[in-house]
């Protein structure tokens, strides 16, 4: 078990499928009490049921990260059931990719709603209740423990083809993050963000293996496309659900009691060659 996630309470959005329901299982693995999100409500129930049958506590919301309350959603869930609120996780979100010169405005917008929009409601009021949480500690004298909100970035954020909405939302989560630890550090809120290169979910697989849509847009990467970034990467593989779980559950714990404000790639080793 790692030190600093039992029994703490964990908001974790997109928990229907790939790394967040991946991130949302290991977080109950490791004795957190969770508020778990999709926009879907299947999976989002099959989430709940895999944690519920290993014996872990769990309250589902439905809804979508560009509702206008859904941060006030999650947060009220958390704090009505478990009364606090310790990790946020926001790993919800879709792609709808196409080249510049053709994406629309309506593309553009949707793509930043979802990723960056989606990130800072639900940042924003989980926050609120994080700062003021640790406020009254401080006032009592009490020790204020670590509340950590991590958010997934990638390393879109720093510019792919076929992405300008995406890479533009990712780099703004990464800007984002950064804020958020500055504004957060007195109250010991630590903010960290993860760049991810190609992991193997239903966002990355190829286009051509499945037929996935989100609201019309399709899920996945060409495979001409995916086999050339694979080539790219010196070890030559996209990576695990569980190898993007890990490094997001270390700035959940206690090994990361110094971290905040940081970036951390994890990507295979792209730019090392
Ligand atoms: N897979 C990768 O290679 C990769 C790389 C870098 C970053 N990321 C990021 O990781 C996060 C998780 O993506 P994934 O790869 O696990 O994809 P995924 O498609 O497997 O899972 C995303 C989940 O988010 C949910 N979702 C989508 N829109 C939503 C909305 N409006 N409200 C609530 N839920 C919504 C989906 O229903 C789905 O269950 C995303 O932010 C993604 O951008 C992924």
């Amino acid at each position: 078990m790692l030190d600093g996630i039992k029994n703490k309470v964990a908001i974790v959005t997109g928990a229907g499928r790939g790394i967040g329901q991946g991130v949302a299982i290991r977080l109950a693995k490791e004795g957190a009490k969770l508020v778990i999100n999709d926009r879907d409500q299947e999976p989002l129930d099959h989430t709940i049921d895999l944690i519920k049958s290993a014996g872990g506590d769990v309250v589902g919301v439905a809804a979508s990260v560009t509702d206008d309350d859904i941060g006030d959603q999650l947060a009220k869930a958390a704090i009505e059931r478990f009364g606090d609120i310790h990790i946020v996780v926001p790993a919800a979100g879709f792609l709808w990719d196409g080249m510049i010169h053709k994406m629309s405005n309506e593309q553009f917008d949707t793509i930043i709603n979802v990723h960056l929009g989606g990130t800072f409601k639900v940042v924003r009021d989980t926050f609120k209740v994080m700062r003021e949480n640790a406020r009254l500690e401080k006032e009592k004298g009490v020790t204020v423990p670590a509340r950590r909100i991590v958010t997934i970035s990638s390393l879109s954020g720093f510019g792919n083809l076929g992405q300008a909405n995406y890479s533009a939302a990712k780099a703004g989560i990464a800007g984002l993050t950064r804020t958020v630890a500055i504004e957060g550090a007195m109250f010991n809120v630590l903010a960290n963000s993860l760049a991810f290169g190609l992991i193997d979910t239903r966002m990355t697989r190829p286009i051509e293996s499945q037929q996935e849509f989100v609201d019309g847009a399709v899920q996945g990467i060409p495979e001409s496309a995916r086999n050339k970034a694979l080539d790219e990467i010196p070890l030559h593989r996209a990576g695990t659900i569980e190898e993007a779980v890990g490094p997001i559950v270390f700035f959940c714990s206690d090994l990361a009691t110094y971290a905040t404000g940081a970036l951390l790639e994890i990507n295979g080793g792209v730019h090392i060659t």
